[in-house]
């Protein structure tokens, strides 16, 4: 049994609801989806949906309006719960009923505009729900020790006081706070929904090079992105969702931003050459 498992076992009274999982080596299996389907009344949003996101690297999940991404990291982060298929984390099979049953694997969201409460500091965000107290009273000096730290570990180094109201950061920042806010939690898997969608050009290349970082830990990153630009500079991989149907997924390299859009378009592009891990072209031919 490994040593963090072992600990938890020991600690069971206190621990999280689920034993720690190890990071394997980069590229080794943390999450593996297979089949799963989601519908909502006659929508079916997805289909069948096979997804692998490697620890210590980051995954794009790309596709048009409509093509089931959000619907998918919702069912990974327990929002909704799958209407069929399989779901396995760190080699286990979960299933997650609430996203506190996620967070307590070690699977973290940061969602674009939900993430942070504006008339919250940096500290009382970071520790939303989860304050430290000693004897009922809270813990400051720790939580802002703890906060502090993190963010530093990830090289934010733009935030001026972690007693300023997120209210007063910009996009860039509270992006960084939010990816903070997951790390101190232990996140094995972070998601992050368009992260960069409503960023100017510098927030923009703070949070990327934030991204790369995280993978550099050996988290898994799960990224939903619009910009092929980022993309392309960004992801080891690429999964390309058409019509709630996995049309393809594979290394980045394997893509051009033209394979992209025809497969995010089409669910097939002819420019492709064949490759292993992409999903058979009769699947997208179903739509
Ligand atoms: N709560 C819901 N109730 C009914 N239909 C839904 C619900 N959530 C999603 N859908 C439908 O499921 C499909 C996939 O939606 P989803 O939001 O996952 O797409 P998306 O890929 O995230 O799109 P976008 O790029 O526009 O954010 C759409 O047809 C959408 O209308
Ligand atoms: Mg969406």
């Amino acid at each position: 049994m490994p040593a963090t498992e072992r600990a938890w076992m020991q600690n069971a009274t206190q621990a999280p609801i689920a034993p720690p999982i190890e990071l394997g080596e980069p590229g080794s299996e943390l999450l593996v989806l297979r089949k799963i389907s989601k519908h909502f009344g006659p929508v079916q949003s997805l289909v069948d949906v096979d997804l692998e996101v490697p620890a210590g690297k980051v995954t794009a999940l790309v596709g048009d309006n409509g093509a089931g991404k959000s619907t998918l990291i919702k069912c990974i982060a327990g929002i909704y719960s799958p209407d069929g298929g399989e779901m396995f984390f760190g080699g286990r099979q979960v299933k997650f009923h609430s996203p506190k049953d996620a967070a307590d694997h070690g699977i973290e969201t940061v969602y674009q505009d939900l993430a942070l409460c504006d008339n919250l500091d940096i500290v009382q965000n970071m520790f939303l729900g989860r304050e430290r107290t000693t004897r009922a009273i809270l813990d400051e000096d720790s939580m802002e020790t703890s906060a502090k730290a993190t963010l530093a570990s990830l090289s934010v180094t733009s935030v001026r006081s972690i007693r300023q109201p997120v209210s007063s950061l910009s996009g860039g920042q509270r992006q960084a706070v939010a990816v903070a806010k997951a790390v101190m939690w232990n996140a094995k898997l972070v998601i992050m929904d368009e992260p960069t969608a409503a960023l100017g050009v510098a927030q923009t290349r703070m949070v990327l090079d934030l991204v790369r970082r995280l993978s550099k830990r050996g988290l898994g990153v799960l990224i939903i992105s619009h910009n092929m630009n980022d993309v392309f500079e960004v992801a080891d991989r690429i999964a390309v969702l058409q019509l709630g149907r996995m049309v393809a997924q594979d290394e980045a390299s394997a893509f051009d931003r033209q394979v992209v859009v025809d497969l995010m378009t089409t669910g097939a592009s002819t420019r492709r050459q064949g490759s292993a891990n992409a999903a058979p072209s009769n699947t997208s031919e179903m739509n």
